[in-house]
């Protein structure tokens, strides 16, 4: 049996790289600091610092050094601003069972306006929003076409087909994010009691960091009007796809019947989606999400962290974008890494190296400060609103390190 270390307990200390980790991470504490964290540096911070690195590496959950880290993994590990934070203790509040919060209808009403459509719920998270959309537009025994790379289809624990009965239908993902129509078309059921009625049709904009051409989005519509399938787009991170298109979200988001949106990632809330719709998809939305005991009291508070995303973090977006296009250019000079090419980049990098050396990748990067997640090709490094051009040069100067001077 592995020894799991209790969460803060610190369990071994390698004073190999405790001498070489110590600068590099302490500098970065007062280099990293935006004012409101870590005012003062605990006597034990070496120690803390170096035990944190060694444990668990790649994984490691020690809160000291997860709030100091150069953190790529992905846009959700954003921590809220002093601005944020101070929108969410200024908040009025009320009882949102009750209708009564007004900073959740503010948060509502602004994050329908912005995706182009009537109403908004606010939701715990992406993958209740997507599942709300689902339970809203299908009926049990009805199904839902999606990516078979789609979040919707493959990374939320299968909610469709569990809590809603409703069968999903996967179409396999184009490399561009795109699922091609003849083949949804093909995949769409006849009116045969032997099939699941076909329902729902959903597409993922931004895909694995790239947006969806506008054409596309335009023929994919047509189809479903054609076939009277609803039209549900995750738009985790529409916010990307429409500051990298330049065009307003609203003109992506107002082709569908719905829309799922994240404050949690990009944007920077530590919490939340909004799902947005008709008056009426919203009114029978909100039913479900109290079943799901997703009905929350003075949750203003939270919903001002999600306003205050939704009214500064957006255009900033565009720095993400270029951060993550330095990031791409500087681990293109490592020849020994394949950096994905995209038509348009937003905040993500996907590079492939050969297997064996992403053993130990996590680990050589984590002595450096740097957070990644190496388990397997190609290793996705994301940018946001916490990492600034010196970490993208720290990470490079880390990546080139590790190819030339060797693990
Ligand atoms: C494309 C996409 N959709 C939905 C989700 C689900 O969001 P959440 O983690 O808030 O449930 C994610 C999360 O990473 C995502 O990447």
């Amino acid at each position: 049996m592995p020894k799991v270390p209790p969460p803060n307990d610190h369990p071994s200390i390698n004073p190999g790289f405790l001498e070489r980790t110590w600068f590099t991470q302490f500098h970065r504490l007062w280099q990293n600091d935006r004012g409101q964290r870590h005012a003062a540096v605990p006597v034990n911070a070496r120690v803390s610092v170096t035990l944190s690195l060694n444990a668990n590496l790649g994984k490691s959950h020690d809160p000291f050094i997860m709030s100091t880290a150069i953190d790529f993994r992905s846009d959700t590990v954003t921590r809220p601003s002093p601005g944020m934070r101070q929108a969410m203790a200024d908040a009025p509040v009320g009882d949102d069972v009750f209708g009564d919060d007004p900073t959740v209808h503010r948060l509502q009403a602004k994050a329908a306006q912005l995706l182009g459509q009537e109403a908004g719920l606010f939701v715990t998270s992406g993958t209740q929003g997507n599942l709300l959309a689902i339970l809203t537009h299908c009926q049990r025994g009805e199904e839902y076409i999606a990516g078979s790379k789609a979040h919707a289809y493959l990374e939320e624990a299968g909610g469709g087909a569990v809590l809603a009965s409703v069968q999903p239908q996967p179409v396999e993902n184009q490399a561009d994010g795109t699922l091609d129509l003849a083949s949804v078309r093909a995949a769409i059921k006849p009116d045969d009691f032997h099939f699941a009625i076909t329902r729902l049709f959903c597409l993922e904009n931004t895909f694995f960091g790239t947006p969806l051409p506008m054409d596309y989005l335009c023929d994919a519509k047509d189809l479903a009007s054609e076939h009277q399938l609803r039209f549900h787009l995750d738009g985790a991170r529409i916010f990307n796809a429409a500051v990298r298109c330049g065009i307003a979200p609203s003109t992506i988001g107002g082709m569908f019947d719905s829309v799922s949106a994240c404050l949690s990632k990009g944007l920077g809330a530590p919490i939340g989606s909004v799902l947005t719709g008709s008056r009426d998809f919203i009114r029978r939305a909100r039913r479900w999400r109290k079943m799901l005991g997703g009905g929350t009291r003075q949750v203003g508070i939270l919903a001002a962290a999600g306003l205050y995303a939704l009214e500064h973090n957006i255009e900033r977006l565009e720095e993400d974008h270029e951060h993550a296009m330095l990031l791409a250019d500087g681990l293109a000079e490592i020849e020994e890494l394949e950096i994905q090419k995209t038509a348009q980049r937003t905040n993500m990098v996907f590079a492939s190296m050969s297997e064996h050396r992403l053993e130990g990748l996590a680990r050589f990067m984590q002595e450096r400060g740097i957070l990644i997640t190496a388990d397997e090709n190609p290793v996705r490094l994301v940018t946001h609103l916490d990492i600034d051009q010196a970490g993208l040069n720290a990470a490079v100067d880390a990546f080139k390190d590790y190819f030339h001077k060797g693990a």
